[in-house]
């Protein structure tokens, strides 16, 4: 079964929010340029794009290209950059950093410790996080209230960094940003049901229980009742897991 039959189900006010969120990118891309969508090329990610290029808005795309991600999200990350009108930009991590890494913690050291994890995403997500953020206002992400509780209260505009001084690499590298979650308050339901009637082309680790879709090593398809991201570094507490891309500083 694929993920589109076990999942398009539209909310009875699904026409409403699919409003919403239409006039929020207009407005976004007309008051809050310049700014970037932020891409893992998950379902929410497919959708939101196919949005920025329906409605014709100039806003470019960046994917953070960990250099660890599965070979069908490179595989749509090719088709993405065939096809979008919008421009895509891909960020990789710095080399030497990443082999530094490797040669003084190994490979598999990501397992060890929640520490060793963190630094393994700080090199190959934040920052090129960092330099794909530069000189920008505003970001777009698909993050939902309903992903997990941690983001229960995800607001379609956040302004919580906004008022905070941009820059300085040892701070959140989205400091100063408006960021937009545009899908804030969908289903995975309403997410499936657009990819649907748009015929959207999405990972196909998605019809492989992949829900939720990061890098290779950290991530693995779910079971029947299980939270739609428990397989995201599924050998940690439920609290360490985030990679720091939508962590506040406190
Ligand atoms: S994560 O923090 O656990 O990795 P998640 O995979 O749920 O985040 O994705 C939430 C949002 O973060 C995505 O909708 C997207 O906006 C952004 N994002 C996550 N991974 C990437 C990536 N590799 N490149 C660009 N944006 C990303
Ligand atoms: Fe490294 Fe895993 Fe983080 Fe990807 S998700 S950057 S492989 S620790």
């Amino acid at each position: 079964m694929s993920a589109i039959e076990l999942n398009a189900r539209p909310s009875t006010n699904f026409a409403d929010k699919l409003d919403q969120t239409q006039g929020l990118l207009r407005r976004a891309a007309k008051e809050f340029s310049p700014l970037t969508q932020a891409s893992s090329l998950g379902a929410e990610d497919v959708v939101i794009t196919h949005l920025i290029n329906s409605l014709q808005l100039r806003i470019p795309i960046f994917v953070l290209e960990t250099g660890a991600l599965h070979h069908e999200t490179l595989a749509l990350l090719e088709r993405t950059l065939a096809h979008s009108q919008a421009d895509v930009h891909v960020y990789r991590p710095e080399p030497t950093n990443l082999l530094r890494f490797i040669r003084n913690e190994g490979q598999t050291a990501i397992f060890k410790t929640v520490e060793q994890r963190k630094a393994c995403c700080q090199i190959r997500k934040m920052e090129p996080l960092s330099r794909a953020l530069r000189g920008q206002r505003a970001w777009i992400t698909g993050l939902r209230k309903e992903q997990s509780l941690a983001r229960s209260d995800v607001p379609l505009i956040d302004t919580s960094e906004e008022t905070q001084t941009p820059d300085s690499s040892a701070h959140s590298p989205s400091r100063g940003l408006v960021k937009f979650n545009p899908l804030a308050n969908w289903t995975w339901g309403d997410v499936w049901h657009y990819i649907a009637i748009h015929k959207v082309d999405y990972n196909p680790l998605h019809d492989a229980f992949y829900p939720s879709i990061g890098c290779s090593p950290c991530t693995r398809a779910i079971s029947q009742g299980e939270d739609l991201r428990a397989g995201r570094w599924w050998w940690e507490e439920e609290t360490a897991k985030e990679c720091g891309l939508h962590v506040k500083e406190s």
